[in-house]
């Protein structure tokens, strides 16, 4: 059925058929008894033992990952459709365009996405007001920040920036990841670099609000690089890593970008095998990239992952890829 729906959908542009769908499902969602009949058609409901993790319960082990709904206005459709938890974002502290469309690249033969959106959300203050509005039930809403994308903050002003931005949603969230895969110098340094995330982190711990903190990595991280995040985060009391963010890339037609999808599962799940190797195991791992069908889901948890998180399985497979990863992680 999805296969049927998807060929309409492909005819649009990628962001053009995203935005449509939005503001078709904003509406809908307003309608009595819409999300009730969506949670009885496609809603994934099979059962998996609930996970209790720092301190939060997971219904399931699967989540949607940033970057589908940056702002979060379609929170109480992603419960229906039956996620475990969702991440907003990114969210920068200030309100971005983001880079000029088009911007998102589908590489349909591979079964991947190229992407250069440049961190296009509403700002922190809107994301708060969303996350206030928002009736979700038993849904985790983890929150997604990443440094307001402007080549003038950068450095001292990057992080206070991103503190910013953690100190309006932090409160509203289940759970923050920072996102610091984002530069954060004129050469382009993220806050992988040892001397920024120490920063950063001593900056965020310094602030001494309760909820889970996480952070997201490259998969170009070296071994050296990992080590040195690892050390630093255990340091100031990270509770998890979200394992990866996309694989950057250009691509001969459509320029450079962050790969996403099949391209990116092998690297994605590298890094996953290698943090499990390093990392204590108190510290929670949720795996993000390549995560296509109901297997891909199953060997990630088989790695280690303690969640998975999905994007490009939702635009290729549709939303009853949510069922089949439940159900084959069940048998
Ligand atoms: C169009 C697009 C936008 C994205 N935006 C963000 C973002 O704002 N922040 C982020 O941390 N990750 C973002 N991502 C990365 C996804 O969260 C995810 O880590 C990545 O797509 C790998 O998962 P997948 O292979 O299941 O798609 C984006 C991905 C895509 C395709």
């Amino acid at each position: 059925m999805y296969s049927i729906i998807r060929k309409f959908l492909f005819l649009f542009p990628p962001e053009t058929i995203h935005d449509i769908l939005f503001s078709f499902l904003k509406v809908a969602c307003k309608l009595p008894g819409f999300l009730t009949f969506i949670s009885f058609f496609w809603g994934a409901r099979a059962p998996q033992e609930p996970k209790e993790l720092c301190g939060l319960r997971f219904c399931n082990s699967i989540g949607l990952a940033a970057g589908f709904d940056k702002n979060g206005e379609l929170i109480e459709f992603w419960e229906a459709l039956g996620f475990g938890h969702m991440e907003v974002g990114s969210v920068t502290s200030l309100p971005s365009q983001g880079n000029p469309k088009p911007r998102i690249f589908r590489l349909r033969e591979q079964e991947s996405i190229l992407n250069r959106c440049g961190l296009n959300n509403d700002g922190a203050k809107q994301v708060a007001l969303n996350l206030q509005k928002a009736r979700k039930k038993k849904m985790i809403i983890g929150v997604n920040i990443a440094k307001t994308h402007s080549p003038e903050i950068i450095g001292r002003a990057g992080v206070r920036d991103m503190l910013d931005s953690y100190v309006l949603l932090a409160p509203l969230a289940d759970y923050v990841t920072l996102n610091i895969s984002c530069p954060n110098t004129r050469e382009g340094k993220t806050f992988e670099d040892p001397v920024l995330l120490e920063e950063l982190l001593r900056e965020v711990h310094a602030l001494r609000y309760n909820t889970p903190l996480f952070l997201k990595l490259s998969p170009i991280l070296t071994e050296r690089g990992l080590e040195d995040v690892i050390n630093i985060s255990l340091r100031w009391g990270i509770n998890g890593f979200v394992v990866s963010n996309t694989l950057p890339y250009e691509h001969e037609t459509f320029g450079r970008g962050g790969l996403s999808g099949l391209l990116l599962q092998e690297s994605s799940s590298h890094l996953l095998q290698k943090l499990k190797d390093l990392l204590p195991s108190e510290c929670l791992v949720v795996a993000s990239g390549g995560v296509l069908t109901a297997e891909n889901f199953v060997e990630r948890l088989h790695l280690g992952a303690n969640l998975v998180q999905i994007y490009s399985a939702l635009i290729y497979r549709g939303p009853s890829i949510l069922k089949e990863m439940l159900l084959l992680s069940k048998n």
